[in-house]
């Protein structure tokens, strides 16, 4: 039994369904087009399961944030889901008002509307209870109309946000496919890691990354932690290593004092637990220079990982049953810098453990090798996949919950 519901637990037949889903997309910064419909490829089954099961099918769902250049309406959002759907998908450009209410009303069984961008709300994006949720503008127009309400967007499940929550509140509520297939397996994986478990973290962020680490190995969720990207770097820094003008220049924009301590701490505490690069591919002019870690500091930036690392690592990954990959090990866009990224994640996907890959350039990595297939479960979760990595409850889940009992 489960401790939602899903969309076995409703007789849909005719039904109006408020569905969230979370088509929040990579945008061209000048085109504004869509770069990657991954999110909507992977909400399909949903989507067509409340179709051919003929209830009428209200999508909801946000693009960027209010001021961001990425805050567009979702006009190109139903026309991408129409022809992955196959299936006309009619755009709404209101969220709760008149013209979203008649659209909704006037719907035939079987068919999709996708409302506008309902970030364009103000009071979306506020953190509140379900409950405060329930009674906002936004719920008090929408759920009159609906019979049912599922949420699909596990990559907005750390949100505490109005349309994410608000609705579980008032209509019987339930998990869509998408949402169920990445619970369900991420579930398995942080209960019960298959041992030994491996978490590789890189990528150009690192700040975040270092709480996420000391709540793995604390848990023993993770047995060994391998960090390559800007991560590496920052570790490598609070040993007390000179990376050379240009890396601390890219670390110094992200990390404090504290930072470092708490690096500090955890590599005292977990000697034998977090694996290290011993060498780098610097960018000396345009070249791939490979500079043992004993050679720096180095006028040039690191951008991916050396070969001794890269054998060093595969070393590390051939004992492990789960590997988890979140962000690449270099610049891999640049093919001078993808060699530690290819060869890792080519490794991972070609070798017999459970893999798990999150975060969207960990994923357009994996897309950009073509190795799509090999890994067990790409995750649609970048911040939602990392909450719940740490053991954290994510709001949207635990309103699903508490909708199982009030209906
Ligand atoms: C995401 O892509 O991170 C989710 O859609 C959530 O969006 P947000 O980070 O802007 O809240
Ligand atoms: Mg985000």
């Amino acid at each position: 039994m489960k401790e939602y519901n899903t969309l076995d637990d409703f007789n849909l037949e005719g039904k109006t369904v408020l569905l969230r889903v979370d088509f929040n997309m990579p945008l061209d910064k000048e085109s504004f087009e869509i770069l990657d419909t991954t999110r909507i490829k992977r909400a399909l089954p949903t989507i067509k399961e409340l179709v051919e099961k003929n209830a009428k099918t209200v999508i909801i769902a946000h693009q960027g944030r209010q001021g961001s250049w990425d805050f567009i309406n979702l006009e190109q959002h139903a026309k991408a889901t129409e022809n992955i759907l196959g299936k006309t998908v009619r755009f709404v450009e209101d969220i709760y008002g008149e013209t979203a209410q008649n659209a909704i009303k006037n719907m035939q069984s079987g068919e999709v509307i996708m409302l506008d961008n309902v970030r364009r709300y103000d009071g979306e994006t506020e953190k509140k209870t379900p409950e405060e949720h329930a009674q906002s503008e936004l719920v008090q127009n929408l759920y009159p109309l609906a019979d049912y309400y599922v949420n699909d967007a596990f990559a907005a499940a750390h949100r505490k946000q109005c349309s994410l929550i608000g609705f579980t509140a008032v209509l019987p509520s339930a998990a869509g496919r998408l949402m169920e297939k990445e619970l369900a397996t991420l579930s398995k994986i942080i209960a019960n890691p298959e041992k030994p478990s491996v978490f590789l973290f890189g990528g150009a962020k690192f700040s975040d990354v270092i709480v996420t680490i000391e709540r793995l190995l604390e848990n023993k969720t993770a047995d060994k932690i391998i960090l390559t990207g800007l991560p590496a770097n920052a570790f490598l820094k609070a040993k007390g290593i000179n990376l050379g003008d240009k890396n601390e220049e890219m670390l110094a924009k992200e990390g404090t004092s504290e930072n470092y301590q708490e690096i500090k701490q955890l590599l005292e505490k977990y000697k034998d637990g977090i694996y290290l690069p011993v060498d780098f591919a610097e960018q000396s002019n345009t070249n791939r220079n490979e500079i043992e870690v004993s050679e720096l500091p180095t006028q040039y930036n690191l951008f991916d990982i050396g070969e001794k690392s890269i054998s060093n690592f595969k070393d590390v990954i051939s004992n492990a049953k789960t590997v988890f990959l979140s962000g690449p090990c270099g610049v891999f866009e640049n093919p001078a810098f993808m060699k530690g990224t290819q060869e890792i994640f080519t490794y991972v996907a070609n070798s017999k453990v459970f893999s798990i890959v999150g975060g969207g350039h960990t994923v357009a990595a994996v897309e950009k090798l073509g190795l799509q297939e090999r890994i067990s479960h790409i995750s649609t979760g970048g911040g939602s996949l990392e909450k719940f990595m740490m053991g954290e409850k994510l709001p949207v889940v635990e309103a699903l919950k508490k909708a199982k009992h009030r209906f």
